[in-house]
């Protein structure tokens, strides 16, 4: 069951017994929403409905939702590569409620879920709430038998989750696994909550607000749910391994850069392999929804994110464009589950060759212009003059 195709199936599954409606991703440009960026979680394509504008057949919903989180409110392009668990693209798996149930049974059907069908030891499970919402706490008690330390209250942002500047809102739960103490970091609000041993992998929203302007906050017309659950955190729960990288799937596209490249990951590199890897689905998921890179909006993350994975092939001595090989492993891994990326193969593939042979052109140019500059003759401005925007000097850093 644990594989990343399985875990989102008994997901889904289960709240298709639940009564949900099994409803498809939306696309990663939001349709009608100029306030995003980019579909950065799955509550994103429901916002007309919490708010009470649009009507659905159904009450109660579940999705596998794609999202990338760079540019914008929630941006982690630059942790990528660096921790175990931040990527730019992944999947949200989510229920929502409009109106129907509220705090008490989305409490129940998550906790049911990890420890029963998950199987999820109950010892290394605790949450957070925000730190008024003594309702939630209680439910948690209740539920989950959890004692109070098991249920840390924070009064940050961080438990009280907004899409975006406007739309709705609410306090959140946030369900944490304990990893084990070889893994550095401490419970959520202490100060080595950054650190990968408490990994936090399914948010409970409770939506209760519309966030109108950046002064007005109004009462949403019916208390509603809205969860996120990342897929790959889970798979990497499930699969026993410290990092979402590791992860079956994850596994798969890293070997296929390595057959590439004529070798694979050391102790050294890896954090060019994952870049690499996280960044291949953001690209290529971006150009499957009609983003193609650009200099500004949408175009210009986009050629950033390409960007940032052409610069670690490059540190990982590629000597021909690397990225547009790849594709047809993702295809094999999540073309089932996203038909958008079979369809849109040709297209992903072509615009990452073009781009990074592009890029490499300029590379050559900057790196030549760069090694005439050091030994001295060349003015200063030629390097900053035709830098290309993601690149930055040849020694690597956590920017690129
Ligand atoms: N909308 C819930 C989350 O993104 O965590």
């Amino acid at each position: 069951m644990s594989g990343v195709n399985d875990i989102r199936s008994t997901f889904l599954d289960y709240f298709r017994k639940e009564g949900h409606e099994i409803v498809a991703s939306s696309p990663l440009v939001p349709r009608n929403d100029p306030t995003l960026m980019f579909t950065n979680a799955g509550m994103v394509q429901f916002k007309n409905v919490f708010t009470g504008l649009e009507k659905r057949p159904y009450s109660r919903a579940s999705t596998a939702q794609k999202s990338v989180r760079a540019g914008g409110k929630h941006n982690d392009l630059d942790n990528v590569g660096y921790t175990a668990r931040h990527l730019t693209f992944f999947e949200m798996l989510g229920n929502f409620s409009f109106g129907d149930y509220f705090k008490e049974r989305a409490i129940e059907l998550a906790w049911n879920l990890i420890t029963k069908d998950f199987g999820l030891p109950k010892d290394k499970l605790l949450v957070t709430v925000y730190h008024t919402d003594d309702e939630a706490a209680g439910y948690w008690k209740k539920i989950a038998g959890f004692s109070d330390d098991r249920i840390i209250r924070i009064p940050t942002s961080d438990n009280f989750w907004a899409m975006g500047d406007t739309g709705p809102c609410g306090p959140c739960s946030e369900i944490f696994i304990d990893r084990g103490e070889h893994i550095w970091g401490g419970p959520p609000g202490t100060p080595e909550e950054d650190g990968d041993r408490f990994l936090e992998f399914w948010n409970l929203v409770f939506m209760q607000y519309e966030q109108v302007t950046k002064d007005e906050r109004i009462d949403l017309p019916r208390p509603s749910i809205d969860t996120g659950l990342g897929l790959e955190r889970m798979a990497s729960i499930l699969q026993g391994v410290e990092s979402v990288f590791e992860t079956d799937l994850f596994k798969h596209l890293i070997d296929a850069a390595s057959s590439a490249l004529g070798h694979g990951p050391g102790e050294e590199n890896v954090g060019s392999f994952r870049v690499i890897a996280d960044h291949l689905r953001s690209s290529s998921f971006l150009v499957a929804d009609g983003v193609l890179p650009s200099n500004e909006g949408r175009g210009y993350v986009l050629r950033r994110i390409m960007r940032r994975a052409m610069r670690h092939a490059q540190l990982l001595g590629a000597k021909e464009p690397l990225m547009w090989q790849l594709v047809p492993a993702l295809v094999r891994e999540m073309g089932q589950a996203y038909p958008e990326l079979v369809r849109g193969e040709a297209l992903i593939t072509e615009t990452l060759k073009l781009e990074e042979t592009r890029f490499r052109r300029r590379w050559c140019a900057v790196s030549a212009c760069f090694r005439r500059r050091r030994s001295s003759s060349t003015p200063a401005t030629c390097w900053t003059a035709r830098r290309p925007s993601s690149c930055m000097t040849p020694t690597a850093s956590r920017s690129i």
